[in-house]
């Protein structure tokens, strides 16, 4: 959420304290709530939790300080700003033992207001990123964390646990952005005999070429001018275990070749090394190109390819599998109540009709996002159509226009779903040529290598 829309409970039993701050706040864009006692102030913040509190200390119905310890059992993470007397120091900094954020002294100086709340918030901000991410990896590791009930991701569950008993296999991970490439990856190892030995997950991308190089394969002392030491690549501290080479296809094609001999020979030398060493490693890549076509420009090895696509898994986009999308939404739904210490609520039937509508573009990571910041809005109300994006709540009516008499095909007025027309398509060209792969692709006017990627994916093949 950003914080220009982040919500402030100001709590002060003085009427122009409350005045004058509920003024500077609402004219930096943000959304003020007053309070003024501090059981008004347990209310407020039980009924529509807010993001920040700036709370008076001395107040005419409890001490500040019990106040605090009250709102922060109700949100541990919601940041709280003390405002004291002069003089009364002494109080603010024990409140600050207690958890609270910053303390302002009277009479509170708007520039040191500003920056307090900036400061609190982005804290806040990225503490919440730093819970997501531990409990990313605490949770998405064993089978049950994979949710759907589409038969994509029952096929999909069957493959990792044939992958998972098998010790050695090299896994390709292809899917759009958010399918849960990371997830699986993951799960591949904790359902694995390697789960007690690391699992080690790094993107080609995230790192300059030549860091990416040491940081697999580690180096050896004086392998460059700050090489002080020998260090262990990732290969090696992950023995017995998993590496996760994710964004694979933006590897440099030398540092291909050593990883294809990683996998074939299990031996490898760290930069500026004359030795080979060995390393037993699962090696799990992913990928969201096509590498077929970086292939085809000379980017990536086709021996590595081959090499890696010997248990290649295609994770479907949600499109492919509507059913999919409920699951998963009550799913985050609990998650995130549990996160965010909240009674459970639930989806109102209007919006689950429109999320099971929505075409999802950027998958289950997107039905992550949008829950959640939908439980944040509601508060402690049931998840209803005003909570969810507007690109989710109003859908921009489509305009079905019959098609042109020219026109190949006609959408009809319900819509299609495109993935089902696909196989529809490519199963009609393979009956027609009974089952003759170059001339059901020439019907389908692509080439037979695409053929077959697409029966493959509607297991056609
Ligand atoms: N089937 C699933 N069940 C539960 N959670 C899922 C599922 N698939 C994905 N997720 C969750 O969705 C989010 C995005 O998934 P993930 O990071 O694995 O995607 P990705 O394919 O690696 O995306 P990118 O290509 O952008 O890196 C994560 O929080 C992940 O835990
Ligand atoms: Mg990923």
């Amino acid at each position: 959420m950003k914080d220009e829309a982040a919500r402030i409970l100001v709590v002060d039993d003085e009427r122009l304290i409350r005045w004058s701050l509920d003024q500077q706040l609402q004219r930096e864009g943000y959304g003020v709530r007053l309070a003024e006692t501090g059981a008004e102030a347990v209310q407020a913040a039980r009924t529509e939790p807010p993001d920040l509190v700036l709370l008076d200390m001395r107040l005419p119905d409890a001490d500040g300080v019990e106040i605090l310890e009250r709102l922060r059992a109700l949100d541990p993470e919601c940041p709280v700003i003390m405002i004291t007397a002069h003089g009364a120091v002494g109080s603010a900094v024990r409140a600050m033992k207690l958890g609270a954020q910053d303390y302002l002294v009277k009479p509170v100086d708007p520039d040191e207001l500003r920056l307090a709340i900036r400061k609190a918030l982005d804290a806040r901000s990225l503490r919440r990123q730093v819970t997501r991410l531990q409990a990313d990896a605490a949770q998405g590791s064993t089978l049950d964390d994979l949710i759907g009930v589409s038969r994509a991701v029952e096929n999909l569950r069957a493959t990792i646990r044939q992958i998972a008993g098998s010790d050695a296999t090299t896994v390709l991970l292809q899917g759009e952005s958010g399918t849960g490439k990371d997830l699986v990856a993951r799960v591949i190892h904790f359902a694995s005999a390697r789960a007690p030995a690391p699992f080690q997950a790094v993107s080609c991308v995230a790192l300059p070429e030549h860091l990416l190089e040491s940081e697999l394969f580690g180096y050896e002392k004086g392998a460059f001018t700050d090489a002080r030491g020998q260090k262990k690549g990732l290969f090696e501290q992950a023995d017995g275990g998993t590496v996760y080479l994710d964004e694979i296809g933006d590897m440099r094609p030398d540092l291909q070749a050593k990883l294809l001999r990683l996998i074939e020979e299990k031996t490898f030398r760290r930069v500026g090394g004359v030795r080979d060493l060995r390393a037993n490693v699962r090696i799990v890549a992913a990928t969201n190109r096509d590498l077929a076509a970086s292939i085809a420009d000379g980017t990536f090895r086709q021996d590595l390819y081959y090499r890696l696509k010997v248990f290649p898994i295609a994770l479907p986009s949600l499109r492919e599998r509507p059913e999919d999308i409920l699951p998963l939404a009550r799913h985050f739904l609990r998650r995130f109540l549990r996160e965010m210490r909240r009674e459970p609520v639930e989806i109102s039937p209007d919006a689950e009709a429109r999320l099971a509508a929505y075409t999802w573009p950027g998958n289950v990571r997107e039905v992550r996002n949008v829950i959640e910041r939908a439980v944040i809005l509601a508060g402690a109300l049931p998840l209803g159509v005003e909570h969810l994006p507007a690109e989710i709540a109003d859908p921009p009516a489509l305009p079905i226009r019959d098609a042109p008499p020219s026109a190949p095909v006609a959408i009809p007025a319900r819509g299609v779903r495109l993935g089902e027309v696909e196989r529809e398509l490519v199963q009609q060209a393979l009956t027609a040529t009974n089952g003759n792969q170059v001339r059901a692709a020439r019907l389908l006017g692509i080439s037979r290598d695409a053929l077959r990627t697409r029966m493959k994916k509607f297991g056609l093949l």
